[in-house]
């Protein structure tokens, strides 16, 4: 038996409005950071604009985590501690992945960004990792299957040579921002369960330079590759809609 939420009108428009400030914060990015702030820096950047934007942090009181984001660096892949000891420095790969709440309702986001001269790999890898992203959102409809998204992203990713993470995987969102079903980065065409309109997911490839296993470090939560390769994230909130599919997360 599906466990899966459909989200009305209500519930999308708040969806929606948590995703285009969140993408506004985004946007603001690039231009907020340089080399020597710490990942606790961004972390506050990040954390006074949404609750001036009254977006509510849904990471905080997540579990034990007390933090606004998640900032994973280099062979970060997801849920990096935002840390006053963790100092970015140039040549630095930078995952930034938010979760804000606008009166209950959730968006999840996620880039990456590049500090100074980056190792020239990373360049490649983002651009495989929004494609991956953009072929899965595009397939969204109703009818299509989830595994249809999932072996596309899977796809695009190893085709192109790199690892996709399957020990973790985008998710239904709404009230809460892990909701069912899950939604793998890895799988088969023609399989899961058919989308419908109403249902909202974050969709969020991670991918690997080498091998795609990762652990946890001993911080309890930062999920890092197991040879230390480079890692990218990307991450966007979409809903599936009577036509297609809307895309919560980005500006027009
Ligand atoms: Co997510």
């Amino acid at each position: 038996m599906s466990r899966i939420i459909l989200k009305d009108k209500r519930a999308i428009d708040r969806m929606r409005t948590a995703g285009q400030l969140l993408a506004s914060i985004f946007q603001e990015i690039p231009s907020l950071l340089v080399v020597g702030m710490t990942t606790a820096d961004l972390d506050a950047l990040v954390e006074a604009r949404m609750r001036k934007l009254n977006l509510e942090p849904s990471c905080i009181g997540y579990g034990s985590y007390r933090h606004a984001t998640c900032i994973s660096v280099n062979d970060g892949v997801i849920h990096g501690v935002p840390s006053e000891r963790v100092v970015l420095k140039d040549g630095d790969c930078v995952k930034l992945d938010v979760v804000g709440a606008y009166r209950g309702y959730c968006a999840d986001m996620a880039r990456t960004y590049t500090l100074g001269a980056c190792p020239q790999e990373v360049p490649a890898m983002m651009e495989i990792a929004q494609k991956a992203l953009d072929a899965g959102i595009a397939l969204v409809r109703p009818g299509c299957k989830l595994g249809d998204i999932s072996a596309c992203i899977q796809r695009v990713v190893e085709s192109a040579g790199y690892g996709v993470v399957k020990a973790y995987a985008g998710h239904g969102i709404g009230r809460n921002f892990h909701e069912e079903p899950e939604v793998p980065n890895y799988g088969k065409a023609g399989t899961g369960i058919t989308l419908l309109p109403g249902m909202a997911l974050a969709i969020e490839p991670m991918i690997t330079q080498f091998k795609a296993d990762v652990f946890v470090d001993e911080d309890g939560w930062t999920v890092r590759t197991v040879d230390c390769g480079l890692a990218v994230h990307v991450e966007d909130t979409i809903v599936v809609s009577e036509s297609g599919v809307e895309v919560l997360t980005r500006l027009p």
